[in-house]
């Protein structure tokens, strides 16, 4: 065969696909599958949006299939404008938007806009796996600060302090979080915001999930003012009004970083998917976003609620966390995996073939993920998330006879 480049090669295969593909491949045989795996809305979004979108295609189709401008359509830059107003109070201009294939495009064409091989970027460990990846990729190094359930999942500030010099290109902060589901307080906020000014360094604010919130509030980093010269702020769609199958999020920043951001999805993928614009365009301009936030986020909270409980009734020995937002848990499972003597990532398998109870293991998000369980809580209904917890307590019980 001729070769693969070793740049492709450089990134190893996800556990993260594989076992999402292993929950697949499950649900085909005919099993019964409890599936915590994906960072999947738990509800279709808005029926009415969904009616307005195919009737409005139905009319324009033209309109509907076309390319568009690599920033994004226009009228809904202006609406992402107005929606970061009402939400955050936060001024942005549309010219300083792009419309992104999901938050991770966003998430590639940020890095490469303002980052070069070898150069020092900061993450918080955990942090979405993605990340550590493309980090991998674009061959940069890497500083970290851990962040543990001791702490509530918040970074220590004088680490920050420490990692966060003049030789950083780049911050990486994700609030609320995955997989922790942490949002950052106000204290290491400020810490980051003045670290990034005060050595020239640009912050990569990932806000996929700052309308997932259950207690408290999302923090819009505009409040400490001078920040917004170095934010460059990556969102989806995928996860506030549930298109993760559009492939729709947006970054804003500063016009230079956008500009060449643009340049570069110019030869990526030309444009965002078109209908998914139009989507979201009447989800912003309609109040469908809100309502739809007001209907599912009483719902989500339900659910965390119970798999929080069930943690805490079938595996007393798990540290576990009710986060404020966002929709994993995170527990750490470690008692109970050193007793059986398997590390996270053969645990989820054996999980997952023998139990049909699919979870990710918490090292792909960092080391200091070893020995945690990512759970999605917002995708199954109470009593399924239940079962699948206490099944997941009868393996281990079992494995434990057996050690
Ligand atoms: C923190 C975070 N950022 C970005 C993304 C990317 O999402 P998408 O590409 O679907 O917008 C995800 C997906 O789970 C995520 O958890």
């Amino acid at each position: 065969m001729r070769k693969i480049s070793s740049r492709s090669s450089i990134v190893k295969p996800s556990p993260q696909r594989r076992l999402i593909a292993k929950a697949n491949e499950l649900v085909r045989s005919g099993r019964v599958v409890y599936d915590y795996t994906a960072g999947q809305p738990g509800l279709p979004p808005d029926e009415e949006l969904i009616k307005t979108f195919y009737e409005n295609l139905l009319k324009d189709p033209f309109n509907y299939f076309r390319y568009l401008p690599t920033k994004g359509l226009d009228k809904l830059r202006v609406a992402i404008s107005e929606d970061l107003k009402k939400y955050g109070g936060i001024t942005v201009d549309p010219e300083d938007i792009v419309v992104t294939s999901g938050g991770v495009e966003g998430m590639n064409l940020s890095l490469i806009s303002v980052t070069d091989p070898g150069d020092e970027i900061v993450l918080l460990d955990p942090t979405y796996s993605v990340y550590w990846d493309l980090a991998v990729y674009y061959q940069l190094k890497v500083k970290k600060c851990s962040q543990t359930i001791e702490t509530g999942f918040q970074p220590d500030v004088e680490c920050l302090k420490e990692v966060i010099t003049k030789n950083t290109a780049a911050v990486v902060v994700v609030s609320p979080d995955n997989p922790t589901s942490r949002v950052l307080n106000e204290e290491v906020f400020k810490t980051i915001a003045d670290l990034v000014i005060d050595n020239d360094v640009w912050l990569l604010y990932d806000e996929a999930y700052k309308h997932i919130i259950y207690e408290g509030q999302h923090v819009w980093i505009h409040r400490y003012s001078r920040t917004m010269e170095k934010l460059i702020s990556i969102n989806t769609f995928s996860k506030d009004i549930a298109i993760p199958g559009f492939r729709l999020g947006y970054t804003y920043g500063p016009r230079e970083v956008i500009n060449e951001m643009v340049k570069l999805k110019g030869i990526f993928s030309i444009t965002s998917p078109v209908p998914g614009q139009w989507f979201a365009y009447q989800a912003l301009t309609s109040g469908i976003k809100e309502k739809y936030l007001s209907k599912v986020l009483p719902i989500y909270k339900s659910r965390r609620d119970a798999a929080y409980n069930a943690f805490r009734k079938y595996l007393p020995e798990a540290k576990v966390w009710n986060p404020p937002a966002s929709m994993y848990l995170f527990p750490d499972m470690t008692p109970y995996l050193e007793r059986v003597k398997m590390n996270d990532i053969d645990f989820t398998f054996k999980l997952a073939e023998e139990k049909g109870v699919v979870m990710l293991p918490g090292s792909i998000f960092g080391e200091c993920g070893k020995n945690h369980l990512r759970v999605t809580f917002v995708t199954q209904p109470e009593e399924k998330l239940e079962k699948g917890i206490e099944m997941l307590s009868e393996f281990i019980e079992k494995l434990e006879k057996k050690a």
